[in-house]
């Protein structure tokens, strides 16, 4: 073989050896890289129809006073045919005529100007009678989507906290301090660590938020939220979710995820300094390494227990233990102390189930494309998560989920804004397209373990006929796949 050609052979190998060594040490490389087909960039051809439409609704110049406002991008879209399943016309939302947001380079950022899109002062608030919800959110991009998210569950109960990430761009760290500035229930801690897709950081800035949120009153669960989750339950809604779920912790668990871990660190809560009082734990508990689960960032958090993880232990060392794993190291935290009943997390639940397979947790709805495009309703993908589009809607009026993961407002703003419409509707004007299933929450299994776990005798059934699938079945819906298959 001539020199030039057994060097390209080399190279090859080399190359073949580099990427199947990183598929073997992480395993999620092939799939995230192999399918993930997101472009945040919008040809001219699109840009052009899409200012078409926001000069019409310029020049029409005559804003409805009452009722929900839509962008110049949205104004032409009937959110109300999507909602009541016109497939023809909502298919002519989707594929290239999907309308993005535009940003708006004017913003005004003055204090009134802000107050005035997130509560304006026509809107009536009904109080929230079992308490306020706190949202903890960290962000790193879009401004006006954030700010949208922060509309749709405003209340003057509520409290917000956001934690902002310090390699975000000035401009979007400036506008999101001027939410702190102007907005009592509104805390936006200082830019101090930074994030990324591998979970880095995160329960740090979950630690920061609770830290922040725990001195105010009024609020009885916590969620837990990144920048690209949008809610889709209304404030009214959310309380009565809350107060079916009683008190347990709403956590997304399954097996941990193989070689996320590093080797060397010791796991026990001794080790760990985890209990800041350690009598009254028994030396079995204290010496026994923390068996770890993997789930997700998000989820719903009782006050009580964010009080025992700020209060009663210091989760400073799980928190850098778990930081140094390669990637979804911010998923095994929350999960871990759900599931080690015998820690005494307020609203714990157990591993004493390990093959149950039951809905784990109604706080967040994921669609797994698990490398395959076509399971995808919207066939766009992006770390492995399909984005959620506008055909999506009627769908996500029904779900029992708090949010989805993920809406992305470069991708479809119309999904968006229709929630949001959605959510307005069902606030301010009673609307009635959905009713809970309160049923259906109270019978989930960490519901009813909460609930009865310490009464004289109790037994744990690890079977429910209280299945996702059913509540999907009887609805009509089609969400395939909620599972992750890894
Ligand atoms: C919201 O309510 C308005 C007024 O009743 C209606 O026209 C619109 O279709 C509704 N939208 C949604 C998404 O429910
Ligand atoms: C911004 O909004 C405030 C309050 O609505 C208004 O007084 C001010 O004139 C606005 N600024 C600009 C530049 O439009
Ligand atoms: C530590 O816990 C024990 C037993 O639960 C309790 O009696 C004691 O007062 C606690 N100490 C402090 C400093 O809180
Ligand atoms: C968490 O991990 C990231 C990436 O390795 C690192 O930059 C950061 O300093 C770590 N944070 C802490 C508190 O250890
Ligand atoms: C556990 O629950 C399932 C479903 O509700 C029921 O069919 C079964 O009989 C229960 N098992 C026991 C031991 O109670
Ligand atoms: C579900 O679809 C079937 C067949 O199309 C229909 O008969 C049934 O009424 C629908 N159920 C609901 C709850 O929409």
């Amino acid at each position: 073989m001539p020199e030039t050609q057994r060097n390209a052979w080399k190279l090859f190998v080399l190359a073949v050896c580099c990427i199947s060594f990183l598929s073997i040490i992480h395993p999620v490389f092939i799939m995230y890289v192999s399918i993930d087909n997101f472009d945040p960039n919008i040809d001219d051809k699109r840009r052009i129809f899409i200012y078409e439409y926001m000069i019409d609704a310029l020049r029409k110049n005559s804003l409805p006073s009452e009722g929900y406002q839509k962008r110049p991008e949205t104004q032409h879209i009937d959110c109300g045919r999507v909602l009541g399943g016109d497939k023809s016309y909502t298919e002519k939302l989707i594929g290239e005529n999907r309308i993005p947001l535009i940003q708006n380079n004017l913003l005004n950022m003055s204090c009134p100007a802000i107050q005035n899109r997130i509560h304006p002062k026509n809107r009536n608030f009904i109080p929230l009678k079992s308490g306020g919800i706190a949202f903890a959110r960290i962000v790193y991009t879009d401004y006006e989507f954030i700010e949208k998210q922060l509309e749709m569950s405003w209340h003057p109960q509520n409290v917000f906290c956001f934690t902002v990430d310090k390699k975000s761009p000035n401009e979007f760290i400036s506008r999101m301090q001027k939410l702190d500035e102007c907005m009592e229930n509104v805390i936006v801690l200082p830019a101090t660590e930074s994030y990324d897709s591998s979970g880095h950081n995160m329960n740090i800035g979950q630690k920061r938020c609770m830290e922040a949120l725990l001195p105010k009153a009024g609020w009885n669960y916590i969620l837990f939220l990144q920048n690209f989750d949008v809610i889709v339950k209304s404030v009214y809604e959310l309380e009565r979710i809350y107060e079916l779920l009683g008190g347990v912790n709403d956590i997304h668990y399954c097996k941990e995820v193989q070689g996320r871990r590093v080797p060397g660190l010791r796991w026990d809560p001794k080790s760990m300094h985890l209990f800041r009082n350690e009598s009254g734990i028994s030396d079995k508990v204290l010496n026994s390494p923390m068996r770890v689960f993997s789930g997700s960032e998000q989820a719903s958090l009782s006050r009580a227990a964010v009080k025992w993880l700020i209060e009663d232990v210091d989760i400073n060392i799980a928190i850098k233990q778990f930081n140094k794993t390669a990637y979804g190291c911010d998923e095994q935290l929350f999960p871990s102390l759900q599931l080690n009943y015998e820690y005494g997390m307020p609203g714990h639940f157990t591993d004493q189930c390990p093959d149950y397979d039951g809905p784990k947790q109604i706080t967040r709805m994921t669609q797994w494309a698990n490398g395959n495009i076509n399971n995808c309703p919207s066939q766009i993908v992006r770390h492995g998560i399909c984005l959620i589009g506008i055909e999506q809607l009627e769908e996500l009026s029904k779900i029992p989920h708090i949010m989805v993961n993920k809406m992305i407002p470069t991708f479809d703003y119309s999904v968006i804004e229709c929630t949001a419409e959605l959510l307005y509707n069902r606030t301010f004007l009673g609307q009635k397209d959905h009713q809970l299933d309160d049923q259906f929450y109270e019978e989930l299994l960490h519901v009813t373990y909460h609930k009865h776990h310490n009464d004289p005798g109790y037994q744990l059934n690890c079977t429910t006929p209280n299945t996702m699938e059913n509540y999907l079945r009887i609805r009509n819906i089609s969400l395939v796949p909620l599972v992750r298959s890894d």
